[in-house]
């Protein structure tokens, strides 16, 4: 694997692959963003390389976000199995990666003290996030449920989110994250979302949208499977994700 370096050593993305900072009826954007152009600081090596072992001070393993104990019983809805490769900018695997992924449950609610004004309905045996490590070959994989869409608060549009998977990803160091989201293929709630369409790229778009896979390939027959490959970097990165609702 190529030692850790400065960001702008690696092949630099098509802007047209990465959400817009202003994206019209997404008002976050506005307050979120900076108004002004970046001042642009050199990375050093402290940033560059440490702090490392996240996976020390960060517990992996939560692999199931299902049931809250491995004999307890499953959270309601479509039971997933979603994996996939974390990449740098070669196609070559991160490994030792620490990922980190979070979602609504089955019926569109988050575990979240932000989301106590939804009128859905929690699930008792969800979890609500995970954690874990990709391997040697920067695989990584979770079980979970399909979440569910919700409507945005306080949006007059109406918006609804389409069912969709916050995650995490961190690099060799703490200064190397990427936080995206995954979204499932085929929704239509995926046409007229505004955090999926503020990518004005198409291919961008498309590397934020999973695979759906074989079913008999599955270790549980009655799990949906989905591949996801994440890059972290370079002209084929993963679309970082703009401020979430
Ligand atoms: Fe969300």
């Amino acid at each position: 694997m190529r030692a850790p370096g400065p960001p702008d050593q690696f092949s630099p993305y098509d802007a047209a692959t990465q959400p817009a900072a202003l994206v019209p009826d997404y008002k976050e954007t506005l307050t979120r963003n900076p108004a002004r152009a970046l001042i642009a600081r050199p990375a050093t090596l402290t940033e560059i390389t440490g702090p490392t072992h996240l996976a020390r001070k960060l517990p992996t393993g939560m692999r199931d976000l299902s049931r809250k104990n491995p004999d307890g019983p499953r959270a309601m809805g479509q039971h997933i199995l979603v994996r996939g490769r974390l990449l740098d900018e070669d196609g070559l695997p991160v490994r030792g990666s620490v990922i980190e992924l979070w979602h609504a449950n089955a019926a569109g609610r988050y575990l979240h003290p932000m989301d106590a004004q939804s009128p859905a309905p929690l699930d008792d045996n969800f979890l609500g996030s995970g954690r874990v490590l990709t391997d040697q070959e920067g695989r990584y994989e979770f079980v979970t449920v399909k979440p569910g869409a919700y409507p945005v608060p306080n949006h007059a549009e109406r918006w609804w989110r389409p069912p969709h998977i916050h995650i995490s990803v961190f690099g060799e160091g703490f200064m190397s994250r990427l936080v995206t989201q995954m979204f499932f293929p085929g929704d239509p709630l995926n046409e007229v979302d505004l955090i999926l369409n503020a990518v004005p790229d198409a291919k961008g778009r498309a590397r934020m949208v999973a695979r759906q896979t074989a079913m008999m390939d599955m270790p549980v027959l009655n799990m949906v499977g989905y591949e996801h490959d994440i890059v972290v970097r370079g002209e084929r990165s993963t679309p970082f994700e703009k401020p979430h609702a």
